[in-house]
């Protein structure tokens, strides 16, 4: 990354110490740095030590066959044992574990007594399957608790789930199948979304006709509505578990044993199953979970907006929240159903205390505009929490302003599906933050920016995001495919055997980490390096500005020209003097280097169900190509809309 990149980058003097209160009574403090940095395995034990071991480990970490990493070997655990059982035995059975809110306004509570029932009614379902330990179960669920009890019920007999978003095709369903070979569905008859009734089993079935490995498909009812079935092979999901008994002894099982199989999202290429295992990927989400969000389980109401189809639902709706006890909102539908203050309506109605979004959604609200979430009451927030892309100063401060009343940290945590748990945030007690930094790694985690060459660069550079150290919630493969996982993660700094995040970083004059998003987001123009985050980041920071994705598009002269797709704020109307008024916006805030050749207004971005702009299709678009692969976008009719307006002579 060149040096103009660097220096031009984010001009961000402001700092925001934590409020007293939450400094003095923070569950870690900066003294986890400093203990970890002295014994990095002793810290990871502690943390391991968090959790109910039925029986200890002998080693904390075996890296001799790396970078197949092994953590707590010899040791033996049950995740949902740890996840409900410990909490009802502690005395808590009566807490709320899920305040489950429906999109058409249903709700319902779930103790953690009573998740315990369900769950162990469904591993006894589950069992009756004939499902035993090392089996996969696909999971094509909507948001509702039923995925939840799902999730933890594999757990519990230690049958790896492979959760596949509902929003997902019944090809990209087939295509997980079939690589997992998953033995058994659970699914639903469908659910709402936008207040509609969107349809699943149809879905399920298209994916699992001639899907070999597939012996049963359980079905939960949600909506009500008529599914089509298949008998011998469907069984209704409440029909199954309600003649279970909920009493079910938890085994054990290996720190190593596989818990789940996720594919990434995979803007290019066929998905990789990435695969986690049970002892070091509890004790880490586990961990960050109590660190960076400061959960206070007698007090604190969490509500993690993610799809438990994602990462971040596996690691923080499920298993970081449930192992420390956590309260918290489970979320069925979208941000504007009925209307656009359903979020603050939820926060309102549950007194949620800490929330947990992406920089999408902030931007999303940005141009709804402050007035909707300034009608409900969100003084119960304390802690806000971003993920899944670098989130922009402007946004930053409009999250912490508008939604949380400039008193609630923002936590902006950087990790990855592969990485399991988060890796770089501030603590919450701790930082000093900036708006737009995910500030260090976290204790026990070790990162390093590097040049091409896999150099350390010093303070104030910017090059490669690595991983130099193996952590306890590592990835420990790709399913299936031992070279892709080689290859991806390790070929590319072989001698220092660095872990390559694919993420570009800098980092400032204090050592802190700015993100600048995938380094195949990098245009090249003119012979500068620009990446498109701090393009976008230019071009929010413009009053009128809500949202911008920008992309490098090929030119004869340049090499790349700069591309960018505008959404406006409410209210702001597109006339021709703000094309201008913006291209030198961006020349004032990073350089003439950086002015976008092209800006195209347009009502909305092509993103995926997790938030990411699909910045290959506006590529497709400003190439004048015909669109790549669009089956992962939330909505398609976005893509004719924009293509529609861009005028094609640059
Ligand atoms: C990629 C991983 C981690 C769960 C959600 C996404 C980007 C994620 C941040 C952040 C800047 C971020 C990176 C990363 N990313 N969080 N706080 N700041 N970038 O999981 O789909 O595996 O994507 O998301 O580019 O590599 P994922």
């Amino acid at each position: 990354m060149s040096e103009e990149t660097l220096s031009n980058l984010l001009n961000e003097t402001r700092r925001f110490p934590p409020p007293a209160e939450l400094a003095a009574t923070a569950n870690v403090t900066e003294e986890a740095y400093r203990q970890a940095a002295a014994d990095r395995l002793g810290f990871w034990a502690e943390q391991a030590a968090r959790l109910h071991w039925e029986q200890p480990w002998d080693e904390v970490l075996d890296w001799s066959d790396r970078p197949f990493a092994r953590w707590f070997t010899g040791g033996r655990l049950n995740v949902a044992y740890n996840c409900v059982d410990r909490h009802v035995e502690a005395g808590h059975g009566e807490q709320i574990a899920i305040h489950f809110e429906g999109e058409p306004g249903d709700s319902r509570s779930v103790s953690y007594a009573e998740l315990q029932r369900e769950v162990c009614r469904a591993a006894n379902a589950l069992t009756e399957l004939g499902v035993v330990a090392g089996d996969r179960v696909a999971i094509y669920m909507p948001m509702i608790p039923e995925t939840v009890v799902a999730m933890l019920a594999c757990a519990r007999i230690g049958a790896p789930h492979s959760v596949v978003f509902a929003a997902f095709s019944a090809a990209a369903l087939r295509s997980r199948i079939d690589d997992a070979e998953a033995k058994v569905l659970i699914t639903a008859d469908g659910y709402h979304r936008r207040g509609t009734v969107v349809d699943l089993k149809p879905q399920a079935d298209e994916a699992v006709d001639g899907a070999e490995s597939i012996e049963k498909v359980l079905v939960v009812r949600r909506t009500g509505q008529q599914v089509p079935w298949q008998d011998g092979r469907d069984l209704w999901w409440h029909e199954l578990t309600d003649r279970q008994s909920d009493q079910h002894t938890a085994e054990a099982f290996d720190s190593e044993h596989p818990l789940f199989i996720l594919y990434t999202s995979g803007t290019t290429g066929r998905p990789k199953g990435i695969l986690h295992t049970t002892g070091g990927y509890l004790t880490q989400v586990s961990y960050t979970h109590h660190a960076v969000f400061d959960l206070k389980p007698d007090t604190d109401v969490y509500w993690c907006t993610a799809d438990v189809g994602w990462v971040t639902g596996h690691s923080y709706i499920v298993y970081g929240p449930l192992s420390n006890r956590a309260t918290q909102v489970l979320y069925e539908g979208t941000p504007d159903t009925p209307d656009r203050g359903r979020f603050w309506h939820n926060v309102a109605k549950y007194k949620v205390s800490i929330l947990y979004t992406a920089p999408t959604a902030i931007r999303t609200f940005m141009k709804w505009g402050g007035d909707i979430p300034a009608k409900s009451d969100l003084s119960s927030l304390r802690i806000l929490g971003s993920v899944g892309e670098p989130i922009n100063p402007e946004a930053w401060i409009w999250y912490r302003e508008h939604i949380g009343g400039g008193r609630c940290p923002i936590v902006d945590t950087w990790w990855q599906t592969e990485t399991g748990a988060m890796m770089i945030a501030p603590l919450p007690g701790v930082a000093a933050t900036k708006p737009g930094s995910a500030m260090r790694p976290l204790p026990g985690i070790s990162a390093q920016v590097v040049t091409n060459a896999g150099v350390p660069v010093p303070d104030g550079g910017g090059g490669l995001l690595v991983l130099d150290q193996p952590w306890p919630s590592m990835l420990r493969g790709v399913w299936g495919d031992p070279e892709r996982f080689r290859d991806t993660y390790w070929s590319r700094f072989p001698e220092q055997g660095y872990y390559f995040a694919g993420d570009g970083a800098k980092k400032d004059a204090d050592g802190d980490l700015w993100l600048l998003g995938r380094v195949d987001d990098i245009m090249l123009v003119s012979g500068h390096n620009i990446s498109t985050t701090e393009v976008e980041s230019a071009l929010v920071s413009h009053p009128a500005v809500a949202e911008a994705a920008v992309v490098g598009a090929k030119d004869e002269t340049t090499g790349q020209r700069i591309v960018s797709f505008v959404i406006l704020r409410g209210g702001r109307e597109e006339d021709p003097g703000l094309d201008a008024e913006l291209k030198a916006h961006v020349t004032k805030e990073i350089g003439p280097i950086a002015r976008p050749r092209q800006i195209q207004f347009v009502a909305e971005l092509p993103k995926t169900r997790s938030g990411k702009i699909m910045r290959r299709l506006l590529k497709d678009v400003a190439e004048e190509r015909s669109l790549g692969d669009t089956t992962t976008l939330t909505d398609a009719s976005v893509m004719d809309l924009i293509a529609a307006k861009l005028p094609h002579a640059a």
